[in-house]
């Protein structure tokens, strides 16, 4: 029985991830480590509401656990001594130099995990793939482990994660299914084994799914690509409805009522943001280019090109209802986060939004519920389109949606933030300038509503 866990990792999905099995396994001592020591304090911070993810629910269960049975720890190579399972949970992002730049998925930090486990580990150990990997990652995991010369023993699984941030919590506590992989042959089946007793403590037992490792693996890419493309497939129609007076909420709900297509993943939008679609989706076109299936890997490229066409064509929307400029004017931005309940900006289609109407030299003022002022201003200048300096003089981040409305020509609403619905849109249509705009890139506000107040409203696929 596995007694010691130790997690790699203590992002987005080591941390939540982990806290759910330490609060379920109060038998299992969980220790999560990680080589950023501010991201390590913030998660051991005595206020638990200052962790470093917000996730609706994720407080009060690090509370339960942190310290008893739950561990955040910079220590990384005491907590792979000690562990009988290992999870490896780094970031494995788009590579950003040399073959494969811009397509493959960067393996470095997990080619630098089995190093550590290699030179560490004095006794066998289960290592199990949490991160999203290409397909045949374990064999070289396994490559790096297996020429220690030292006699330790490990077993490889793949654990894919699914859960989506903003549910993060419930996804962990009540999943779809839990997928995992391994080597067919006896030894393989008995580490599989012991994951599944794990899991088996909260899930049941019929959502627990065993693979070969290559199915877990490619399963992860899979389901990501199919999410994806319902929503580019929704926001491909949703241009097509602009055009014809069709609706395209009325067209997904038709849909959606279809069992076999479906209601979830057919919200249009101004298109989808977050850390793991474009990545992982270009890593799929990537291992399908090298096996040379190139009809595949052009299919699922569409689902990203759709995408990029869906948010440039909302920010040039903007500029050409707006008279064709937006030089000088003051645009609000309310929404930065990919989605709603999170704190994680990564990928959000709000990035470049603004980077395009800041090229029209727009002034934009920006508020998110949970964003802080200084990610805005890194991803702005991530992108690397102009200069900081510039970035900071053509935006102001306030921390009042109010005030981020004030005096503005145009509202563009970019992330689904419930609290945004219940926003006293009278008094913010009477402090703009008129005609006052509102560009709903997530046809949440009310438009009747809005119309009836004054505003000129405009909603994605209306
Ligand atoms: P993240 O960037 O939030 O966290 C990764 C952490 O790993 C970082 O804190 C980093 O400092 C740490 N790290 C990197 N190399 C290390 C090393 N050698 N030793 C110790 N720590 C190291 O990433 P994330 O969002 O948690 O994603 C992790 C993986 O999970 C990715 O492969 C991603 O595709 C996958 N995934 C993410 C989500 C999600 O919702 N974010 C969901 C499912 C799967
Ligand atoms: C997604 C998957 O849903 C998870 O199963 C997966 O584990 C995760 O990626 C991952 O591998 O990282 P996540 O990106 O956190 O989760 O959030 P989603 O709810 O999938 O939303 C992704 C983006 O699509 C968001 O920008 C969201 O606003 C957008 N979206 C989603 C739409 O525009 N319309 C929809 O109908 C659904």
């Amino acid at each position: 029985m596995i007694k010691n866990i130790c997690c790699i990792g203590a992002g987005y999905v080591g941390g939540p991830t982990m806290a759910i099995i330490a609060q379920k396994c109060p038998h299992i001592k969980v220790t999560v480590v990680d080589l950023n020591e501010k991201r390590i304090a913030d998660w051991n911070d005595p206020n638990v509401d200052n962790i470093p993810i917000y996730e609706p629910g994720l407080s009060a269960i690090v509370a339960e656990s942190r310290g008893r049975n739950l561990f955040f720890s910079t220590d990384v190579d005491s907590a792979i001594d000690e562990a009988d399972m290992i999870f490896i949970s780094v970031n494995t992002p788009t590579k950003t130099y040399g073959v494969g730049k811009g397509m493959a998925a960067d393996l470095k930090y997990i080619e630098l995990c089995a190093r550590q486990i290699a030179k560490i580990a004095k006794s066998d150990k289960i290592v199990v793939e949490k991160s999203t990997l290409p397909v045949r990652t374990a064999s070289a995991i396994k490559n790096i482990l297996e020429h220690t010369g030292n006699g330790v023993k490990f077993q490889i699984l793949s654990n894919p994660e699914f859960l989506a941030e903003g549910t993060a919590v419930a996804d962990l506590l009540n999943p779809d299914r839990v997928l995992i992989g391994g080597d067919t042959d006896a030894e393989g089946q008995k580490a599989v084994q012991k994951l599944v007793d794990i899991y088996s403590n909260w899930v049941p037992k019929n959502q627990i799914l065993t693979t070969n490792i290559w199915s877990s693996e490619l399963s992860k890419l899979t389901a990501n690509a199919f999410l994806a493309q319902r929503v580019s497939s929704i926001n491909s129609m949703s241009e097509l409805c602009e055009k014809t007076g069709a609706e395209i909420s009325e067209i997904a709900k038709a849909i959606g009522m279809d069992n076999r297509i479906g209601s979830e993943f057919l919200k249009s939008s101004v298109g989808f943001g977050g850390s793991c679609f474009k990545k992982d989706i270009l890593n799929l076109v990537y291992i399908a280019k090298s096996y040379g299936l190139n009809e595949v890997a052009d299919y699922w490229e569409q689902v990203i090109i759709m995408n990029d066409h869906q948010t440039a064509r909302f920010a040039k929307n903007i500029v050409k209802k707006l008279y064709n400029t937006v030089s000088g004017k003051k645009i609000a931005i309310l929404g930065w986060a990919f989605k709603k309940d999170t704190n994680d900006t990564r990928e959000s289609a709000a990035i470049y939004v603004a980077d395009n109407l800041l090229a029209e030299q727009a002034n934009l003022v920006v508020f998110d519920p949970k964003v802080k002022e200084h990610q805005i201003y890194t991803d702005l200048n991530h992108l690397a389109t102009r200069p900081h300096g510039e970035n900071i003089e053509g935006v102001t981040v306030v921390d009042n949606p109010y005030e981020a409305c004030n005096e503005t020509h145009a509202i563009a609403i970019l992330t689904e933030w419930e609290e945004f619905k219940t926003y006293d849109w009278e008094k913010i249509y009477n402090h703009m300038q008129k005609p006052a705009f509102i560009f709903d890139g997530r046809n949440l506000l009310d438009k009747n509503e809005l119309e009836r107040i004054g505003f000129v409203y405009q909603a994605v696929g209306s």
